[in-house]
């Protein structure tokens, strides 16, 4: 049960994740049956599950620094719900295109086949579908050692996930660039030394770090991939008003990432009072 812990006692914390997980779903649902999609309700939906798949992938992959960062092992119980939930909304999101394509399988596949953003969403969701099937107690005991090898590929698909994301996106790929740099964010921090990854200061720099990064992918991008010219994108990043860039948000949100462990210590170290 996706509520219980290890050992079979009801989770609050496992429980009210498992709500949120559910709640886009039921969400979607609700807004198809009152006719709240807009004027192409199945469109809306296609670009609301791949959404939730692609923030369910980054939450799942936050766990570990989560816990590490913030010295909380019990968000430990939730990285195989946050991946599921991932895989799950991915196949909802094809699901609904096939529904878009009024059930015709040739269609779709010829699509996927010619559609190069396609080839990449089906790549990345037969990866999901692979770690979603062998996510259970069972195959983990039966793999061993080579379970943890292949649960590594999920950084890999994430990188796959917001390719297409990207891809799909055409001129406005903001959101994209912005759950890229939290992917990089949470990459950056994997590379550092252990004792470095709950420091305040290792935070902060990495945290600077992912900004530019993000920044730097963001321009080149729209370099690359647009007509958009380089030099309006680098002054959206460099002027005075850098607050809906998705750099600076990834740069305020590891801030407070690194605040929050930067207390965390603090309390740690407090000699307690008796
Ligand atoms: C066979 C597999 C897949 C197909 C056929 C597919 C198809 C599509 C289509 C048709 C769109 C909308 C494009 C447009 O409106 O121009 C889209 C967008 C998107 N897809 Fe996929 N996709 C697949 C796999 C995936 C996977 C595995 C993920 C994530 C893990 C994903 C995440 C997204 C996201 C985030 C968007 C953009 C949503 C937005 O704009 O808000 N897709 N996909």
């Amino acid at each position: 049960m996706p509520w219980k812990d290890p050992a079979g006692k009801f989770s609050w914390l496992k429980a009210a994740v498992f709500v949120f997980a559910l709640y886009p779903a039921l969400w979607l649902v609700g807004r198809w049956f009152v006719g709240d999609l807009g004027a192409r309700p199945l469109t809306e939906a296609i670009h609301r599950s791949g959404d939730w798949s692609v923030r369910f992938l980054v939450f799942a992959l936050a766990v570990t620094p989560a816990r590490a960062v913030l010295d909380f092992p019990r968000v430990l119980l939730l990285r195989r719900m946050l991946g599921v939930a991932a895989a799950l909304y991915a196949g909802l999101h094809l699901l609904l295109y096939v529904a878009d394509q009024k059930w015709n399988l040739w269609a779709v596949g010829s699509e996927i086949v010619l559609r190069f953003y396609l080839t990449v969403g089906f790549v990345t969701l037969l990866g999901l579908a692979a770690l979603a099937w062998t996510s259970t107690d069972g195959w983990q005991k039966r793999l061993r050692a080579r379970w943890k090898k292949l649960h590594r590929w999920a950084y890999g698909l994430t990188a796959l996930a917001l390719f297409h994301y990207a891809l799909q996106a055409k001129i406005n790929a903001v959101d994209a660039i912005f759950w890229f740099g939290l992917f990089a964010w949470l990459m950056l921090w994997r590379g550092l030394p252990r004792g470095h990854q709950g420091r305040l200061g290792s935070l902060v720099a990495m945290t600077v770090a992912a900004g530019v990064l993000t920044a730097v992918v963001e321009v080149g991008w729209y370099g690359l991939a647009t007509n958009v010219p380089v030099g309006r994108v680098l002054q959206a990043n460099l002027g005075f008003d850098p607050a809906v860039r998705p750099a600076s948000q990834v740069m305020v949100l590891g801030l407070v990432v690194a605040g929050l462990a930067a207390l965390r210590r603090m309390r740690r170290r407090r000699p307690s009072v008796a």
